[in-house]
C-alpha cells in the first residue's frame, strides 16, 4: 500500500502511535528496577514506529550525540519508510524532540507518572536545547502572565493565587525533591503553599500545574532543558505558561565542580548552538516558536493525568493525551491494542 499525504491533525494520530509503542514496551520492565534497560526498549520501539510516519523528521532533541546513542540521536533522519524518493520529497518537514521515557526511575521502580512523550513541530518550531540543567516555573492559564522567575518565590505564589481566586495556603507546588532546591522549599514553606516532592519526572508535573482539576497550581525547581522545550510544547497546547533559564553553576546545583563540565566549557558548546547569552530567561514562544505543534504522551505508570499501561490476555490498554495547536483539541485517547485474533475479548 503506498504512502498517502496527510494532514498535521492525522499526523498527530501517528504519533499518538509513536508514544503507546514506548509506553507499553518501557511497561513491559517495570518494577525490573533496571532503568537503563527500560530507557532502551521504549527509545527502540518509539524509533521503529517514528520511521513509519509519513514526514521528513528531525530529532532535534533526543539520546544524545550520535556516538554515544545508537538511536533517536540529535540530527537524526527519519519517517517516510518506504515511500519512494517522489512521495517522501512531498512529505512535510518535522522537528522532533523525544523522551521515550521520562522518568526512567519511576519505570524501573514501578513508581507513578512515567510517560513516553514526544513534540513535533514545522522546522525550527522547538529550541535546540543542550542536555544540562534548566530552572523553571510552570503556571496554568490562570496564571498566565503574572509569573516571573526572577522574583522573590512569595511573589510568585501571592499573584498565581490571587489569579486562581485563593489564599497562597491553598496552593500546591511541585518541586524535585534534590538538595539544590533545600532554599525553593524553605521559601514556598515560609511563604504559606503546599509542596509535594516528587522523586523524578518534572515534564507530568508541569503538565498537571496546566491542567485545571489536578490541585497542582505551579512546578517550580531545577530540572532538564531537554524536558523544559517538552513542558513548553505543552504548554501552548494547554494556554499555559513556562519561565526557564539554563543552569549549569556548580553552586547553584549543590555540586562539586568535579561532577559538571566547566562552565567555560558549556559556554563554549552553547555558543556553537547559537546560544550566546547563557543567562537568558526564556519564555513559552522561546522554548517551543512553532506555529503547528504536536504533542503527544502515553502513560507508562498510573499517573496524575494518565492510566499506566494494562496488559491482559488478548492485548493492551494505554492512555494517553494528544493535542495540537492548530486545533486546540485536547484528546485523552484510551486504546485497546487488540490480539489474540477473532475470539478476542474486549473489555471496557
Ligand atoms: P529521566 O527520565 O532521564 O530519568 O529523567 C527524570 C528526571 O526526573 C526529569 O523529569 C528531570 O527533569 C530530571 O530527571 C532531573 O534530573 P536529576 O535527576 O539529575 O536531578
Amino acid at each position: 500500500m503506498g504512502h498517502e499525504l496527510k494532514t498535521e491533525r492525522e499526523l498527530s494520530l501517528d504519533f499518538l502511535r509513536v508514544c503507546e509503542a514506548a509506553a507499553i514496551a518501557a511497561a513491559r520492565t517495570m518494577g525490573q528496577g533496571d532503568r537503563k534497560y527500560s530507557d532502551q526498549v521504549a527509545v527502540e520501539a518509539m524509533r521503529e514506529v517514528m520511521d513509519t510516519v509519513p514526514m521528513r523528521g528531525r530529532i532535534v532533541i533526543g539520546e544524545g550525540e550520535r556516538d554515544e546513542a545508537p538511536m533517536l540521536y540529535i540530527g537524526e533522519e527519519l519517517g517516510g519508510r518506504g515511500a519512494s524518493d517522489d512521495l517522501r520529497a512531498e512529505f512535510p518537514e518535522v522537528d522532533i524532540a523525544v523522551d521515550p521515557l521520562e522518568g526512567t526511575n519511576l519505570c524501573a521502580l514501578g513508581a507513578n507518572n512515567a510517560i513516553a512523550v514526544l513534540a513535533a513541530a514545522e522546522r525550527g518550531g522547538l529550541l535546540n536545547a543542550p542536555d544540562i540543567y534548566m530552572d523553571k516555573i510552570v503556571v496554568g492559564p490562570s496564571s498566565r502572565g503574572v509569573i516571573d522567575i526572577d522574583a522573590p518565590v512569595r511573589d510568585n505564589l501571592k499573584n498565581i493565587a490571587r489569579r486562581l481566586g485563593r489564599d497562597i495556603e491553598d496552593l500546591t507546588v511541585i518541586v524535585l525533591d534534590r538538595s539544590r532546591h533545600k532554599k525553593l522549599i524553605n521559601e514556598v514553606r515560609e511563604a504559606g503553599a503546599r509542596i509535594r516532592l516528587i522523586s523524578d519526572g518534572d515534564l507530568s508535573a508541569g503538565i498537571s500545574a496546566a491542567v485545571a482539576g489536578t490541585n497542582i497550581h505551579a512546578l517550580m525547581g531545577i530540572g532538564g532543558a531537554p524536558e523544559g522545550v517538552l513542558t513548553a510544547a505543552a504548554m501552548k497546547c494547554l494556554n499555559g505558561e513556562i519561565q526557564a533559564r539554563l543552569i549549569f553553576d556548580p553552586e547553584r546545583l549543590g555540586v562539586d565542580k568535579d561532577k559538571v563540565p566547566e562552565q567555560e566549557e558549556v559556554i563554549a558548546r552553547l555558543k556553537e548552538m547559537g546560544i550566546n547569552d547563557p543567562n537568558k530567561i526564556y519564555d513559552t514562544d522561546d522554548l517551543a516558536p512553532g506555529k503547528k505543534i504536536i504533542f503527544a504522551a502515553t502513560g507508562v505508570t498510573d499517573g496524575a493525568l494518565l492510566r499506566g499501561v494494562r496488559f491482559f490476555g488478548s492485548g493492551k490498554r494505554t492512555h494517553s493525551l494528544v493535542m495540537t495547536t492548530e486545533s486546540k483539541h485536547i484528546r485523552f485517547v484510551d486504546t485497546v491494542h487488540v490480539e489474540g485474533g477473532p475470539d478476542a475479548v474486549i473489555r471496557f
